[in-house]
């Protein structure tokens, strides 16, 4: 028997799941990690806190059964997306990652637009000029940090930078990269005219690969750092949405999932690249090689809850530690308890400032229609009502894409809730189905390991062994019809709102 370690490199923690062949986790550990906002919009984590956390992670799933290290036929990576790693010559960060939900680049992508021309930005990259994307923070850098800018030798993502401690290769895949927004998407390599116009030089990015190819292996500081054998090989791995897409079975054109973790996503996968040319919507190479995605992002999807738990609910938070519960089982079993519409609160997720469906780095969150009648269990059910409110948003604009979203699975540390889950349902007027065994973009990239290690002789045949569905959540058109009302001022208030959130940004800068 073979076994495959899958690595999630998230933004709450990392997760390190080692699987067998069938898909099945064998042991799994998850450490986690602060993430730091040192302005009101900006999003910083330490690189070193991903690497400690991984190798501490593989040190722990080892530890049942150190022999198990032998038979691991391959490692795969996944990884929160975007986030800027710099690196200098020797190897040595530079700075703190700037990180996928951080919004300070409003100015840069103002710049990209007047260099490259928006129209030509989308004709390349697929996609406008996005805050959240890596090549506006690396401008950010150029203009704000240049005696760091000018020590940089290597800039990777997240996952990259695990790559990098394992194995010594400086190397990226598809997927992650399409995102960094320097890359030709429909030719999936980057793209020479862009790096040009954006004085990127070439050699700062690492080769780039499809998500299945071996990348390199691991060498002997890093087998003396985590326990797994010299020689073992590390495949591309994927952004962690596209690596969950994987461990969801989302790998042909006509299916979806809507994954609620610290952001929630909309993702389907497309034969071709489609682009929305409102920006709304991203679009990217899929982990599938010669597959495409469109994908929504939800910037604040449980970093909204969280943040609620940990502002709000300190009733909750002691007596789940009595209990020895979940804060959140104890938060969602209140919410479930309240109708639809939470008795006229509507929350506006916008926490990190938004992505999808509003490009819009100045947003905040609003809790609108507050009233004394109103206690802990509302807004908590708002907060919820508020994020599914965002993810119907963006399914509307894959349906106006031609997209089609029938077909849905729930993932994600959001999608165990089944109060969440029957939500989206009702919302999207669809069932929404689960997993048997939810590790999402660990288990996806442990099935790019498989192929790239030859267990498996595609992506597709992994999926298919390896993924197994539970019964769906019912949709109610009766439920439906009760949000209605809220979802259509919930999609008004934006609207109002957006001039004020823009003034609101000239007084906090
Ligand atoms: C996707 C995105 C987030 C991060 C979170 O575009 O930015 O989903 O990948 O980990």
């Amino acid at each position: 028997m073979k076994y495959l370690l899958g690595i999630d490199i998230g933004t709450s923690g990392t997760k390190t799941v080692l699987f067998d062949e069938s898909g099945i986790p064998q042991a799994k550990t998850t450490i986690e990690y602060p993430m730091r906002q040192p302005r009101n919009g900006w999003a910083e984590q330490d690189p070193d806190d991903w690497w400690n956390a991984v190798a501490s992670g593989i040190k722990a799933v080892l530890a049942a059964e150190p022999h198990i290290a032998e038979d691991i036929a391959a490692i795969g990576l996944s990884g929160q997306m975007h986030g800027l790693v710099m690196l200098d010559k020797h190897g040595k960060v530079l700075r703190p990652s700037i990180i996928w939900c951080d919004q300070r680049t409003g100015a840069e992508c103002e710049q990209m637009k007047n260099i490259v021309g928006e129209k030509r930005i989308l004709e390349i990259t697929a996609n406008p000029p996005m805050t959240g994307f890596t090549a506006s923070k690396i401008l950010w850098v150029q203009n704000n940090e240049p005696d760091i800018y000018a020590k940089c030798a290597h800039i990777l993502l997240p996952k990259d930078y695990i790559r990098y401690k394992l194995t010594g290769e400086y190397a990226t895949e598809v997927s992650d990269a399409s995102g960094m927004q320097l890359m030709d998407v429909a030719g999936r390599c980057w793209s020479g005219e862009i790096l040009e116009k954006l004085h990127i030089d070439r050699a700062l990015l690492g080769a780039m690969h499809e998500s299945p190819d071996v990348t390199g292996t691991v060498h002997k500081e890093a087998s003396d750092a985590t326990g797994i054998i010299v020689g073992t090989p590390v495949v591309g791995g994927a952004g962690d949405n596209p690596a969950a897409a994987i461990g969801t079975g989302i790998v042909k054109e006509g299916s979806a999932f809507t994954s609620i973790g610290t952001s929630a996503v909309i993702y389907a996968v497309s034969d071709e690249p489609r682009i929305d040319m409102k920006g709304r919507v991203h679009s990217l190479c899929a982990s599938v090689p010669g597959k495409w995605t469109v994908m929504s992002c939800t910037q604040a999807a449980g970093l909204s809850l969280r943040w609620l738990r940990d502002t709000c609910c300190v009733p909750e938070i002691e007596k789940s530690a009595e209990q020895g519960i979940d804060p959140y089982e104890i938060m969602t079993s209140m919410a479930s308890n309240i109708s639809p519409g939470s008795l006229g609160l509507i929350f506006l997720p916008y926490l990190m400032g938004e992505r999808s469906p509003h490009p819009d780095p100045n947003c905040r969150g609003v809790f609108f229609g507050l009233s004394a009648i109103h206690g802990r269990e509302h807004m908590i059910r708002a907060v919820m009502e508020g994020v599914a409110f965002s993810q119907l948003e963006c399914v509307e604009v894959f349906r106006e894409m031609g997209v089609p979203v029938s077909d849905m699975t729930a993932t994600g540390g959001g999608a165990r809730s089944a109060l969440w889950r029957k939500m989206l349902a009702d919302l999207y007027g669809c069932p929404v189905t689960g997993l048997s065994s939810d590790e999402g973009g660990a288990l996806g990239a442990a099935l790019l390991a498989g192929v790239g290690a030859g267990v498996y002789a595609s992506v597709e045949q992994a999926a298919d062994i390896c993924v197994a569905k539970t019964a769906a959540m019912e949709n109610d058109d009766s439920m439906h019809r009760q949000y209605m009302p809220y979802y259509d001022l919930y999609k008004r208030l934006y609207k109002v709102l957006k001039p004020e959130f823009g003034s609101l940004a000239t007084l906090t800068c």
